[in-house]
């Protein structure tokens, strides 16, 4: 196996940062294939915590990073991560694709001003610009790292400005083309350079930002993000054919988590809540909200493994849930009066059918029955089980690398 692709199985922060990070040392090349800074990765070394937003997970293990043409990019975040970050390590060789689109002020002003027009439909997005930086990019107004070298430029910001009746400073604009040109020897054509590394035999690793059912195709709509964050995401996201995808690993949090408004069937209320909340610690690791909480479902991540193709699963976070005193399993919902196996967003759940399994904090069997049920359930092997934090906290069940 060459390349392989990284996702998120449920609605984000699954702990893909962690099992990326764990598989990095095995890659040439890191790719980030959507979204932008709205992601939040957490890597945890020896206590330190580094939370990755704009580079890959992969810093530490690859040798060459890749910001790929569907990734929207704030340039003076991705400036200020790349400074930070090279403080702590040497930084690989970064490329940038030269179709990235950017987000300006102006998508900021009007991602926060959509929000209020929604009012209590509000969506409750990161604030990151994020889905107005998609919009002006699928409406043709958009600007590309590329356009930001060319002397119409101006006419560009112009036009933005314009069609969202924001203002957008001269100082605004200077201060991004003065970035872009900083980056202008990083520009590359993404699809071309991903194509000659894999046939100079480069192995590359795919990393999506988000997860499965807040992509804007497949995901519980509108309550959604504004890129594609499933696997197939990889060729529309880098230009290269689907046929160099090759394996997809799942990332599942053994509970589920969610920020942001949208529903979710195993959502869980009250006291009950907060204390998995705390046990996990789950608060956004990009804006501070409280994530949240509902139990692990199993229907759901049938539906995850479908749309992206899962050969294998990393299951995050068991050493939180082994610590939950109850611990339940969605395995089917009730809906109309039927046993539904596999979820969609569209469904309208009347009641979720539960198994329990006992704690496993002082009994590693019952962790063992939990993730054999699901694997039975779901026929895709688990080899990668995340059982804290730190980077070397991870149970290798299968040697896959
Ligand atoms: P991502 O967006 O999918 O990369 O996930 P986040 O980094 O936003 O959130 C996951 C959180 O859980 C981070 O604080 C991680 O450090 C942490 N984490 C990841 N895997 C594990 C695990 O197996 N056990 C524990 N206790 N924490 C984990
Ligand atoms: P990582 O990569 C969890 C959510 C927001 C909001 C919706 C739309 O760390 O898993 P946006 O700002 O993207 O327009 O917000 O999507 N969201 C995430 N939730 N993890 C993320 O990224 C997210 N990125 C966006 O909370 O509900
Ligand atoms: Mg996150």
């Amino acid at each position: 196996m060459r390349n392989l692709t990284i996702v998120g199985a449920q609605f984000g922060d699954e702990g893909k940062g962690k099992i990326i990070d764990y598989l990095s040392s095995y890659f040439d090349i890191g790719v980030r294939f959507n979204g932008g800074e709205n992601a939040g990765h957490t890597v945890v070394n020896s206590g330190k915590q580094v939370k990755f937003h704009l580079i890959p997970a992969s810093f530490f293990g690859v040798k060459t990073l890749v910001l790929a043409n569907g990734v929207v990019l704030n340039l003076e975040k991705l400036y200020s991560e790349i400074r930070e970050l090279s403080t702590i390590s040497k930084f690989p060789d970064l490329f940038i694709s030269k179709l990235a689109h950017i987000v300006t002020p102006a998508h900021f002003k009007r991602d926060s001003l959509l929000e209020g027009v929604r009012g209590k439909s509000q969506i409750g997005t990161t604030l990151k610009g994020i889905g107005p930086a998609y919009e002006s990019k699928y409406g043709r107004y958009g600007i590309r790292i590329i356009d930001l070298l060319q002397d119409d430029v101006y006419e560009k910001f112009n036009l933005l400005s314009q069609i969202y009746n924001i203002q957008i400073s001269k100082e605004e604009i200077e201060k991004i083309i003065g970035i872009a040109r900083e980056f202008s020897g990083n520009l590359i054509d993404t699809a071309d350079f991903l194509l000659e590394n894999i046939e100079r035999g480069k192995k590359i690793l795919f990393e999506a930002a988000q997860g499965t059912f807040i992509d804007i195709e497949f995901g519980t709509y509108p309550y959604v993000t504004s890129s594609h964050t499933i696997s197939g995401g990889v060729t529309v996201g880098t230009g290269l054919p689907p046929k160099y995808i090759e394996k997809v690993m799942g990332v599942a949090k053994s509970y589920i988590t969610r920020v942001g408004e949208g529903y979710f069937p195993t959502e869980i209320f009250g006291n009950e809540a907060e204390e998995l909340r705390k046990l996990g610690w789950e608060y956004g690791a990009t804006t501070g909200r409280p994530r949240r909480v509902g139990y692990f479902d199993i229907p759901m991540l049938r539906k995850s493994a479908k749309l992206n193709g899962f050969d294998y699963i990393a299951l995050t976070k068991v050493d939180v849930l082994g610590k939950f005193k109850k611990i339940k399993v969605a395995i089917s919902y009730e809906v109309n009066g039927s046993e539904v196996k596999e979820y969609d967003p569209l469904l309208k759940v009347d009641k979720v059918n539960y198994e329990e399994f006992k704690p496993w904090d002082d009994n590693p069997n019952n962790l063992e029955k939990f993730i054999d049920f699901i694997e039975s359930e779901i026929k895709i092997p688990i080899p990668i089980v995340g059982n804290g934090e730190d980077r070397d906290k991870i149970i290798v069940r299968e040697k896959i690398y």
